[in-house]
């Protein structure tokens, strides 16, 4: 038997040296005694960074749905797969079964078929978290259409673009969503959105707040009345290894948002087993993640992860402060939840609140906190563990991202001895190096570089949907034969990973990856605007905030600063989304430039953290006058 589980550090010594030596024999056994395939694999891996052409279990044939599914219905057909908890504590829980998701599904599947989709074509999804969106993640997977969810906080403008960029035939979205208090429209956001994509031509709409919605004939349906009338027999379309599972969208730090191409095999196996280990999942546990499925943390432990392993995992509709800011850990004690996955943004958020909302409830069903998404700061570490784990349920501080699939630096709870703020140790199958400047590794230990990870993993993002170019660019060019994250990160005395933030044009804000290049582009659609530039400085909740510098045309338009300030947040609400609207907006009179031109966000970003009194040499900027200004004017 391959070592599945993980129970101990000697046991994690020895699975990681075999699984660095023997790849292909690590990964293949696994991928042999967990799945079930309808034919072997030629290879378990082949292609390499060198040519950014990277394949899995080529050869074999499987459908992931049969892996999250219909093997679990003879032994665990009454199983609940996915607990819904709804915005308002007050409607009821929904519980559904493995045989009932396995129906749901078929069914949803067949409504996709009736609409006359296809294997390989690609489908957008807009919804917030209901039971639908997962089930409509599994329905496209059940036909091999390609799914492309877009988190539903996106603008009209940032749909359309990923509608396009992908060429999606159908839209599944609803009436509205809640958050909260408040509900929101999708479906008019989608109308505007479909305005400018000519490639969609189906749109399906499931209800759930009973908005009063406009349907344009011919495009939209309702859902619900399709999925009455549908079968719930689908048989699932067989699956190369390596054919596209799904579209993500991710930020780059310039330019066009990067469709991410997720294959099959490969991202089943690698999800599944960091899954099972890192969350130490037992047949009863009640597995939790708050992240929102339009997200990989989602697609990979909301979805794939925990169904390929027959959990039970839990989908919140709501938010941490509804109706108040004890609704977290509300759901914990009622559900028993043994494992809870969040981010430190909300870590942070609640801890601000009064200690009564977490010590009220009862927590002790739980056995594991994760957290995702940015590095977690000492204090909420800390909080977290004495509050939330009671000092006895380890946190593992999961580093990856949507490229990576699945989580590549982490903690094994009840192996890997935890230390604040470090993700500790790459798992099986992960090799990092931490790289300096002249493209030399750090082969010693407590050194800082730019991380990077030398060998192919099976979940490794495959391409950029229609730009394979910019897959090896961004990629598998800054370093030979190797994957260049874009994180920085340092490796202590005992080998232990600490993240220390992203070394490009990229900004964490509430663990949402956002580019600076999208933001500026939008502002500079402002007709004031002459040229912008954005950085991030530390903010005590959500990590960091944007810090804009603006230059106008006309100097004298100042005056009107704040309706500017209102108007320029505004544009990048419709663009983009409201998370990436500025927290300050300093006008100034030019940016510090290079001889070449180039901005000197360095600069920028120190001032805005206001730590100016090492701002390093500025005399070789093209305007080092304008340094001074900047920082006697900082807001
Ligand atoms: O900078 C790292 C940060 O989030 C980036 C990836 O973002 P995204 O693709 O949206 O995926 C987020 C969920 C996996 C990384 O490049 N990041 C993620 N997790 C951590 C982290 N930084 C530090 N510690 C983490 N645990």
């Amino acid at each position: 038997m391959s070592n599945y589980s993980i129970k101990n550090l000697e046991e994690y010594f020895n699975v990681y040296r075999e699984s660095i030596e023997k790849p292909e024999v690590f990964w293949g056994k696994i991928a042999e005694e967990h799945f079930t395939w309808r034919k072997r694999w030629n290879s378990v891996l082949s292609g390499d960074f060198e040519s950014a052409n990277v394949k899995w279990f080529d050869g074999a044939k499987l459908n992931i749905t049969e892996n999250c599914i219909d093997r679990h219905l003879a032994d665990r057909g009454n199983k609940t797969a996915i607990l819904f908890e709804p915005n308002d504590p007050n409607e009821k829980t929904q519980y559904i079964t493995y045989t009932n998701l396995s129906k749901r599904v078929n069914k949803f599947a067949n409504v996709l078929k009736a609409q006359g989709i296809k294997k390989g074509d690609r489908i957008c999804i807009y919804l917030p978290m209901i039971p639908e969106l997962a089930i409509s993640v599994l329905a496209c997977a059940r036909i091999g259409a390609i799914h492309s969810v877009v988190f539903a906080g996106f603008s009209s403008t940032a749909l359309s673009t990923r509608i396009n960029d992908s060429n999606c035939k159908l839209v599944i979205t609803s009436d509205g969503s809640y958050r909260g208090e408040k509900t929101i429209d999708l479906k008019v956001i989608v109308d505007e959105a479909l305005n400018n994509c000519s490639c969609t031509t189906s749109v399906l709409v499931a209800k759930r707040i009973n908005a009063d919605i406009k349907m344009k004939a011919g495009r939209d349906h309702w859902l619900q009345p399709l999925l009455d009338e549908a079968s719930d027999i689908c048989e699932p379309e067989i699956m190369d290894a390596e054919d596209p599972l799904f579209i993500l969208y991710t930020s780059g730090s310039t330019g066009m948002p990067k469709g991410m191409v997720h294959t099959t095999a490969g991202y089943m196996v690698y999800t599944a087993y960091t899954f099972k280990n890192i969350f130490q999942y037992r047949e009863d546990d009640i597995y939790w993640c708050t992240a929102d499925i339009g997200w990989i943390t989602g697609h990979s432990y909301i979805v794939y992860g925990p169904l390929a392993n027959g959990a039970t995992t839990v989908m919140f509709e709501g938010i941490p402060s509804h109706p108040d800011h004890g609704r977290f850990w509300d759901i914990i004690e009622k559900n028993k939840v043994t494992q809870f996955y969040t981010a430190p943004t909300a870590i942070r958020a609640l801890a601000k609140e009064s200690l009564s909302f977490v010590q009220n409830r009862d927590l002790s069903s739980l056995k594991v906190l994760g957290s995702v998404g940015e590095p977690i700061n000492e204090e909420a570490w800390n909080w977290y563990n004495n509050n939330v784990g009671n000092k006895k349920s380890p946190i593992v501080d999961t580093w990856w991202q949507t490229e990576t699939g699945g989580i590549m630096i982490s903690p094994i709870p009840y192996v890997t001895p935890t230390i604040p703020t470090f993700a500790t140790l790459p798992l099986p199958g992960i090799q990092p190096a931490l790289m300096d400047t002249n493209q030399t590794e750090l082969i010693e230990n407590q050194v800082e570089g730019a991380l990077c990870i030398k060998q192919p993993w099976p979940s490794i993002a495959r391409t950029i949907w229609g730009n394979h170019k910019r897959y090896k660019k961004t990629y598998f060019s800054a370093f030979k034969n190797m994957y260049f994250t874009g994180d920085g990160a340092r490796r202590d005395a005992v080998g232990y990973y600490r993240l220390t933030g992203r070394v490009d044009d990229v900004i964490i804000v509430s663990g949402h990856n956002l580019g600076t290049a999208p933001i500026e582009d939008a502002i500079n659609e402002h007709p004031a605007v002459a040229e912008s530039a954005i950085v991030g400085f530390p903010n005590e909740i959500k990590g960091n905030a944007l810090y804009g510098y603006i230059t106008l045309k006309d100097k004298g338009e100042r005056r009107y600063q704040e309706k500017l300030r209102k108007e320029i947040n505004q544009i990048i609400t419709e663009n983009i989304g409201p998370m990436a609207k500025l927290a300050k907006i300093q006008f100034t009179n030019g940016l510090p430039k290079t001889r070449s031109g180039k901005i000197m966000r360095r600069i920028l970003r120190k001032i805005a953290s206001n730590e100016t009194s090492n701002l390093g040499d500025i005399t070789t900027l093209l305007n080092p006058e304008i340094v001074a200004e900047i920082i006697q004017s900082r807001l």
